[in-house]
């Protein structure tokens, strides 16, 4: 059983948001600070994600994601990764920003985690408080070093550059890849601000990144990846780790997308991008059978636009911030 959509894509990925809430409040994720978070009754318990994840694997689906807001802050989320780990999932990752990764570590490596990304936009502690409102900066470096201790491989990071903001650091994070077996993949601006317009004059293109780093550290690519993502992957010669690049905004990468996303309160969306989404939880609350159930996913995936839309003149503001989808 497999899910393809209109356009012959497979999608197999699942990225499960569990949580709106966050414990930083990053100026472009969080424009409007520290609204509540949604009403525990509108969030999916874990028992529906599961039944949602199990329905999912039905239709073929081989991959998940848990993201949030911040998705170390729910309870009981170790206990949950347990039972995803054993839901048929054969990739389980997890993108979190890091603050309280270093008590997790080993307890979600030893529930049966693969691989953990940790979103990290500073390496200065100034700058680090600037952006996200915190000054957790060393608790994301310690959450790092107990992750690769916990026995965690390929640790990614995601580092989304703005400009005035984190370039000066392009370096930096160079670096950081050049001397460790770290993935850090620069992240392309993208407008996702509700009620806001994005900030477009800070949007920083990959090439002029690569530019950067090409001074410093002459940059290979890496011709084969071995399971080709959303990111265009590079080696620095003589580097232990490598640098990859999500270009979202100048170099779309649509043709190969596999995601589907499920927020936090249920719903399914198709398209990082699209406000298009369908509801799964009112269903799920009124007592829809599973193959019920899976109808409704295939029909979302039937519905996947071919492409995300061009920022420059059509795009309209998505009503739904960052944090409540998970990226
Ligand atoms: P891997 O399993 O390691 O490949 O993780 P991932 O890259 O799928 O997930 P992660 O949560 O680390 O996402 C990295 C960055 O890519 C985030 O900033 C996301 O917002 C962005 N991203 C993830 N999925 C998509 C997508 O479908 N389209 C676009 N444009 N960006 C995406
Ligand atoms: N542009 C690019 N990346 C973003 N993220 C959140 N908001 C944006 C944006 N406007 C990233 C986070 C994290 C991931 C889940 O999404 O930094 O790495």
């Amino acid at each position: 059983m497999s899910l393809i959509d209109p356009y012959q894509r497979r999608i197999d990925y699942l990225r499960i948001s569990i949580t709106d809430r966050c414990n930083l409040n990053c100026f472009y994720c969080r424009p409007l600070g520290g609204k509540p978070g949604l009403p525990h009754e509108l969030i999916l318990s874990y028992e529906e994600i599961l039944r949602i994840v199990r329905v999912a694997v039905g239709l073929g689906v081989r991959k998940a994601r848990v993201t949030g807001g911040e998705p170390l802050l729910r309870k009981g989320m170790v206990d949950f990764i347990a039972r995803l780990s054993r839901s048929g999932i054969e990739d389980l990752g997890l993108t979190t920003n890091g603050i309280l990764l270093k008590g997790f570590a080993r307890p979600l490596r030893e529930a049966g985690l693969n691989r953990v990304n940790i979103s990290l936009d500073s390496l200065d502690p100034r700058n680090f408080q600037r952006i996200t409102g915190s000054d957790g900066l060393g608790e994301v470096l310690a959450g790092i070093e107990k992750a690769r201790e916990a026995g965690f491989q390929k640790i990614k990071i995601n580092t989304v550059l703005i400009k005035e903001t984190n370039e000066d650091e392009i370096l930096d994070f160079a670096e950081l890849a050049f001397s460790r077996e770290i993935e850090v993949r620069f992240i392309e601006y993208m407008p996702y601000l509700n009620g806001k317009e994005w900030q477009r004059d800070l949007y920083l293109q990959a090439e002029e990144v690569k530019r950067v780093i090409n001074s410093r550290f002459p940059l290979e690519p890496v011709e084969k990846q071995e399971k080709p993502g959303v990111a265009e992957m590079y080696r620095m010669k003589g580097g232990r780790g490598t640098i990859g690049f999500i270009t979202s905004i100048s170099r779309h990468f649509c043709e190969r997308c596999n995601r589907i996303r499920l927020t936090a309160d249920g719903k399914l969306r198709n398209c990082l991008f699209s406000d298009e989404e369908i509801d799964l939880r009112g269903p799920m609350r009124d007592g829809v059978s599973d193959p019920e159930l899976a109808e409704i996913i295939r029909g979302s995936v039937q519905k996947k636009p071919e492409r995300r839309p061009d920022f420059f003149c059509s795009f309209k503001k998505c009503t739904r911030t960052m944090n409540l989808i998970g990226g």
